[in-house]
């Protein structure tokens, strides 16, 4: 089978079918190709986002956080439940039957929207005017696509070391980690990082024992260091997840009973540590292999990322390249906003994103979140600032809620009063970020969020009194 098209996406993830959909809306013949099989074998659009990564891993968080508030928080609400059972299977149906439903989702919408999902994987084989793109499944080419115009989303996968080989049963990846049949009496996680934060959490709510290995000294050194210092003492002391810093992954060994992995701790000693699953999850790499990228010439750098420049542009002409697969944050709301911007630069438009803007958040609990730059990270770059903080302690809805924990700290230019950066950390963080994130897109300054009347009694108080603290003039402090 031959089919022509003007643009065809490559993955169908959150940034190749946002802009397959987004091309189709500008009046574009689109294709979008994946190859995607899920557990059943069936093809499923959404990559890794809606299969194995942000979906099933934030109806996991839910579902065991459910857990922890019935066992340790209803008591100070005066609730006090007996004999709670959990049921594993129906935790992760439930979590299944989400994904089913959103990966479902696109299809109509690539319905609705008069995209062609082209089954399979696919690979450069010409260049020129148009590209023609084989499209293979199970080793076999089910299909020839040719375009005009093409953008890459190929996305990326879990990156593993050497010397520990991944099974998904013992030793897991996300994919893995997000479907453990059981509740595992000690599980072992190397890599504190998001993944590591999230599914550690997931499963010390549902009584695991975990022990995160992590190898570099310090803890979210992405974070400022304000949120480092508060997220350490809430994980580590008031929850109990052992984390491990400066550590040294030596050898990790299989037996029957369990997995022990040798390393050297921070002071330079030997250690073990036994465990019944391993979780991995030091990073991710971009998926380039099988692209066929030297048919065309297509630049992929030594780490395997596509080289773009600002706009996503590759090297070849009229194919861009978005999402996990190029530079940037891996992050599926950054992938789908290079979707939109790339099918509207085809169209002729010249979009643009922020990327000083982009959100970060870890829905841990409590759930930490931030955009733009750390008092830290100004400090070292130069720029004189003043920051200004309120704790969630103060704040009656938190109360209310019986989430008084964590706080919300602005940072702004000292000069000029503009907003350089916003960082909470508390249950609901990731919402409100979002109010320091539209802030920032329009240039606010602290005291624009200061002047503007916020709902009483709501969380978002606390960004206002935070941004009223910038100028050391907080009401309920
Ligand atoms: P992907 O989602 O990786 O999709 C790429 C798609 O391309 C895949 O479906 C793949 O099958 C397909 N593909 C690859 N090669 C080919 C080929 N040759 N031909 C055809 N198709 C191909 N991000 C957040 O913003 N928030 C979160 O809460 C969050 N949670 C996460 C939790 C976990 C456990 C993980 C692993 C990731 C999480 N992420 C989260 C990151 C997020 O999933 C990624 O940033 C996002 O999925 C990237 O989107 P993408 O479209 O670039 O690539
Ligand atoms: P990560 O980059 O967040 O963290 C990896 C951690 O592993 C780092 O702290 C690193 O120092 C450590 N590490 C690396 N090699 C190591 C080694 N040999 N021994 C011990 N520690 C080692 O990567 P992670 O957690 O795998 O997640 C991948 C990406 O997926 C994230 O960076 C993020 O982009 C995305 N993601 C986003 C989420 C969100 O937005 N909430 C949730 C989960 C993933």
């Amino acid at each position: 089978m031959s089919q022509s098209f003007d643009v065809v996406v490559i993955g169908a993830g959150p940034g190749g079918y946002i802009a397959a959909i987004r091309a189709a809306q500008l009046g574009f013949s689109t294709a979008c190709i994946e190859g995607w099989r899920n557990p059943k074998g069936e093809m499923a659009l959404g990559g890794t986002c809606l299969n194995v990564g942000c979906i099933p891993s934030k109806a996991l968080l839910q579902s065991s956080e459910n857990v922890e508030q019935v066992e340790h928080k209803f008591a100070d609400h005066g609730i006090s439940v007996s004999g709670v059972k959990v049921d594993i299977a129906k935790m992760q149906a439930r979590k299944d039957g989400i994904v089913g439903k959103m990966t479902k989702g696109i299809e109509f919408l690539f319905k609705k929207n008069k995209v062609t999902w082209v089954k399979g994987f696919g690979k450069f084989v010409s260049g020129g005017d148009t590209y023609t793109i084989e499209v293979t499944d199970a080793g076999k080419v089910v299909d020839t696509i040719t375009a005009k115009h093409v953008i890459i989303a190929t996305g990326s996968k879990a990156r593993h070391l050497p010397g520990i080989a991944v099974d998904n049963v013992n030793i897991c990846d996300n994919e893995g980690a997000l479907a453990l049949p059981a509740v595992p009496k000690r599980l072992g996680v190397i890599g504190a990082g998001v993944i590591g934060l999230e599914l550690g959490s997931v499963w010390r709510r549902l009584g695991t024992e975990v022990t995160i290995l992590e190898a570099m000294p310090s803890f979210l050194a992405v974070t400022d260091e304000a949120i480092q210092k508060e997220a350490w003492k809430v994980f580590t002391k008031e929850q109990g997840l052992n984390i491990k810093l400066g550590v040294k992954i030596d050898k990790v060994t299989t037996k029957k009973t369990g997995i022990t992995i040798d390393y050297t701790d921070d002071k330079g000693l030997a250690q073990k540590l036994d465990c019944d699953k391993l979780i991995v999850s030091v990073g991710r790499v971009p998926n380039t292999d099988g692209l066929g990228a030297s048919n065309v010439g297509l630049k992929v750098s030594e780490r395997g990322f596509i080289e773009v420049d600002d706009h996503c542009a590759t090297n070849l002409p009229n194919v861009y390249a978005i999402g996990d697969v190029v530079r940037g944050p891996m992050l599926a709301h950054k992938a789908e906003d290079e979707g939109v911007a790339v099918a509207e630069r085809i169209a002729g438009q010249q979009p643009h994103i922020d990327f000083n803007t982009i959100p970060w958040i870890i829905y841990t609990s409590p759930e930490i979140a931030w955009v733009g730059k750390s008092e830290q990270q100004c400090k070292a770059e130069g720029i004189a600032v003043k920051t200004g903080s309120f704790p969630f302690m103060a704040n009656g809805r938190a109360l209310g809620q019986g989430e008084a924990g964590g706080f919300v700290k602005i940072v702004a230019d000292a000069n000029t009063d503009r907003i350089l950066g916003g960082h909470v950390i508390h249950a609901h963080a990731s919402e409100l970020i979002q109010e320091l994130v539209t802030a920032m897109e329009f240039k606010a300054a602290s005291e624009d969020i200061a002047r503007i009347v916020h709902g009483h009694p709501t969380l978002s108080e606390a960004v206002k009194e935070a941004a009223l603290a910038v100028d050391k003039r907080t009401l309920n402090m």
